[in-house]
């Protein structure tokens, strides 16, 4: 099934089986948790958002806009430049990798299309981290919340995880806005992470979040 979409609510877009017998098992354990009248997660409140799992047209459109240093900076993995063979080679690792452990999104607006991603990588903690970029004409309206809370939803419900784990650079408080309204919590620890972009290490305030 390829875009639930009923009564003009928010969707959740699903690879076809024909995506391979794993993603099929997978996106089919999302699937069975649908709420058969809406076509949505029980409890999901998108607001115009959809999270889908990525496909290989996405690459350029993703490559656009995470190709912008304001957001490789802020994150850990994200390299500057950003071309479109990164994004093709990020979504093959992803495609590759074991959904047990690591599953990520397109965050796609109704009328706009891919605007950001976000995902749930092996932290080896506490539990799985979530990080998220939102393309930089996306700022400020809200996308990087209702996708956070959105995913967490998921998290909790399908994937059935009970802690997951994020942290943000010292320098960006914008994302620890978006980690609190999501209903993360503040740790006190401080960890010095990499950023790839930057090529240096930066304090890294760490957060915690309880299903
Ligand atoms: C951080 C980011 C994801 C936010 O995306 P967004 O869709 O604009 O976020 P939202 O609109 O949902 O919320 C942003 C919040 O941060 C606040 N904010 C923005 N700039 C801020 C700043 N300099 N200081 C404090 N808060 C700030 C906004 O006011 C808003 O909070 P509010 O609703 O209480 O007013 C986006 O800027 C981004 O992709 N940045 C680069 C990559 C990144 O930081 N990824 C996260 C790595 S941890």
């Amino acid at each position: 099934m390829r875009g639930v979409r009923n009564a003009g609510l928010p969707a959740l877009h699903f690879r076809s089986a024909s995506d391979g017998p794993r993603a099929a098992k997978h996106w089919k354990r999302i699937m069975d948790d649908l709420d058969p009248q809406s076509g949505i997660l029980p409890g999901l409140k998108l607001d115009g958002l959809a999270l889908r799992a990525p496909r290989a047209a996405d690459a350029a459109r993703i490559a656009d806009l995470a190709n912008d240093y304001e957001i490789a900076k802020m994150t850990t993995n994200l390299p500057f430049p950003y071309r479109r063979q990164d994004a093709e080679a990020f979504f093959a690792r992803m495609e590759a990798a074991d959904r047990a452990r690591e599953a990520v999104f397109v965050i796609e607006d109704r009328a706009d299309g891919p605007v950001g991603m976000i995902g749930f990588h092996p932290n080896g903690v506490l539990g799985p981290e979530i990080g998220y970029w939102v393309g930089r004409p996306f700022w400020g309206r809200g996308v990087a919340t209702r996708a956070a809370s959105a995913a967490l939803a998921w998290a909790s419900q399908t994937w059935r995880r009970k802690v997951v784990v994020s942290g943000h650079f010292a320098d960006n408080p914008a994302s620890g806005r978006v980690l609190e309204k999501a209903g993360f919590l503040y740790t006190g620890e401080v960890q010095p992470r990499r950023s790839v972009a930057r090529g240096t290490i930066a304090p890294t305030r760490m957060m915690v979040w309880l299903a």
